[in-house]
């Protein structure tokens, strides 16, 4: 089994979460990585020449290990025109408001998995993760090859052992409270991240990375006593300093509203504060093409300083967040 805490040099057991779509950016990451603990970038939604740059970016500012995350290629599911038209019914009123064109679904729905993974393995970060499935033998033996150590995603302790057979170096175990989409790929129980992490370390024999609101360094120690090799924090980061959240999601954040499971953003579930898009739609399209129907709306909404049209993810933790920058926060989390 690979010591992660040696082999990735950390003086803090604790992975900032990858945040996909603009809140994890390159400085984060760095902020992170150079304070000891494992900076992660969220690549799912980076072309390949933006992940090349984030890379360097990362590289940039600081020398220590870095990790880059994708989403499993999925396959894409048929959608009827029928199906389109009441998801697009239910986004219009929102366009309308932002004086946008009515919502068209795009040709391409999801980027092009091979080109994103071909420059992941150019870019060299230490550690190679993923969400949403399992990866292939021939992605996983070129990661192998390439000296890169991997990390796949589960929600359930089934999920971790398919994992575990395809050959990965760590599980990614996330439990219910866990902000953002939920990364796993069977029947989701939504766990408790202490006894989900209990469980997995009883069956598995790869090191366990424990998910899901994580917020303080009580919450990191439980999870490390529970057996986890390491604690991955995302909600936690939300409000530094270095991170993208946008102005009106840090306002949000700052509220009460609750968090829901909700597939109106992606199509997929995903926990955020509840707000008026999350509420209005009831037809999503399967993942990913809800995700690239309301990604205007979403690019738009933000610009316009509208929280009711953006997807807040967040765990169930977020009251605790705190702005400060990463390396105060990081230090916080620190058993
Ligand atoms: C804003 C945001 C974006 C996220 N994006 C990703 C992602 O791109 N890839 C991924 O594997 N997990 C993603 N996650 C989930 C995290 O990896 C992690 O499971 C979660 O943040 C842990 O729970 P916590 O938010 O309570 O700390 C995201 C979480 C948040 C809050």
């Amino acid at each position: 089994m690979v010591d992660l805490v040696k082999r990735l040099n950390l003086s803090v057991p604790v992975v900032l979460a990858p945040m996909a779509g603009g809140v994890g950016t390159p400085a984060l990451a760095a902020a992170v990585s150079a304070a000891g603990g494992l900076g992660s970038l969220g690549a799912a939604y980076l072309t390949p020449a933006q992940i090349e740059e984030h890379v360097a970016d990362v590289r940039r500012r600081t020398e220590r290990p870095l990790a880059v995350n994708l989403f499993a290629p999925q396959p894409v599911p048929a959608v009827t025109p029928a199906q389109v038209r009441a998801s697009t019914a239910e986004l219009g009123p929102f366009h309308a408001a932002l004086h946008l064109p009515p919502p068209t679904l795009p040709e391409r729905v999801q980027e092009d998995f091979g080109a994103q993974f071909a420059a992941v393995l150019r870019a060299r970060p230490a550690v190679v993760s993923f969400a949403f499935g399992r990866l292939d033998h021939a992605h996983m033996e070129a990661l192998r090859a390439a000296g890169l150590l991997t990390v796949g995603t589960a929600t359930s302790v089934p999920e971790a052992v398919e994992l575990e057979r395809d050959g990965v170096d760590a599980v990614v175990l996330q439990g219910g409270a866990a902000g953002g989409h939920r990364g796993g790929w069977r029947q989701d129980d939504l766990a408790d991240t202490v006894l989900l992490v209990r469980a997995a370390v009883a069956t598995v024999g790869v090191p366990v990375i424990a998910a899901g609101g994580l917020m303080t360094a009580a919450d990191v120690r439980a999870v490390l006593d529970a057996g986890a090799a390491l604690a991955q924090c995302g909600t936690a980061f939300l409000l530094a300093d270095e991170a993208g959240t946008s102005a009106p999601y840090r306002e949000a954040l700052r509220g009460d509203a609750d968090t829901i499971l909700t597939t109106a953003f992606s199509g997929r579930p995903a926990r955020g504060l509840r707000n008026a898009l999350s509420e209005a739609v009831h037809s999503p399209l399967p993942y990913p093409h809800q995700n690239a129907l309301t990604r205007p709306l979403r690019v738009a909404g933000a610009a316009a300083g509208r929280a009711d049209m953006l997807s807040l993810w967040a765990g169930t933790g977020y009251r605790h967040a705190q702005a400060a920058p990463a390396a105060h926060l990081l230090q916080s989390l620190t058993p």
